[in-house]
């Protein structure tokens, strides 16, 4: 069996997105994979219910009980690793982890971005598309490498910026497609459809539109 070990932050609606598809689809019998448990850094991310409700053990490890950040990553990796992962998945997750920590899980170390990348890193993403005067914005989920929010794209999805859009809209117009991407790149993954070789994803031939999503 496949453990996907997931990391949230707060609200945790990409973690729901990935636990209503393990269960519609039947991940375990149809991929040999699971959602093997939900760590938090913080105590109060809604998303612990969330994994609660579908029965997923879940734990918490709070950053800032550590005495730098090395120490966090490292038991961070400890209690990763007691789960032995096929995959390790950043469902918001808002802690830039160590380059121990991002070398400890190359190529099984996926981020999901509420941007298309490499346009707007870090935060407040929907302010800065609507800043810039982009007519498109959108979601990624991409390898974790060293460089924050820089590694190889698995899959992107592009939606509309509309003129009457506040950040607000914007958020909910990518979040809807976010909820989708997440759980495609993840399930591509574990059928080997697409897989990291030398820095860079290869798509296997049949699967580029699932990688390349655009919702109008
Ligand atoms: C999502 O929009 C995700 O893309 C973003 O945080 C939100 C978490 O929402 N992640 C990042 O900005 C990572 N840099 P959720 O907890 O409801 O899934």
């Amino acid at each position: 069996m496949k453990n996907i070990v997931c990391l949230i932050s707060g609200r945790g609606s990409n973690l729901e997105a990935l636990l209503a598809a393990a269960g519609a689809e039947r991940w375990a019998e149809t991929l040999d994979a699971r959602i093997a448990a939900v760590i938090s850094n913080r105590p109060g991310a809604a998303g612990l219910a969330r994994a609660k409700a579908a029965g997923v053990p879940t734990q918490v490890l709070e950053h800032g009980a550590f005495p730098s950040r090395d120490a966090f990553d490292v038991a961070l990796m400890q209690a990763i690793d007691a789960h032995q992962p096929a995959l390790v998945v950043l469902a918001g997750f808002m802690r830039v982890l160590t380059q121990r920590f991002v070398s400890h899980y190359a190529g099984r170390l996926i981020n999901i971005h509420p941007s298309l990348l490499p346009a707007f890193p870090g935060l407040a993403t929907h302010r800065q598309a609507l800043a810039s005067g982009v007519r498109v914005h959108g979601a990624t989920v991409h390898f974790v490498s060293h460089e924050v929010d820089g590694g190889a794209i698995i899959g992107q999805s592009v939606v509309p910026v509309r003129a009457d859009d506040t950040e607000e809209t914007l958020a909910e117009r990518v979040l809807v497609q976010e909820h989708v991407l997440l759980p495609r790149c993840v399930r591509l993954l574990l059928q080997g459809a697409v897989s990291l070789r030398d820095g860079r994803v290869h798509v296997q031939a049949g699967h580029d539109q699932e990688v390349a999503v655009a919702a109008w």
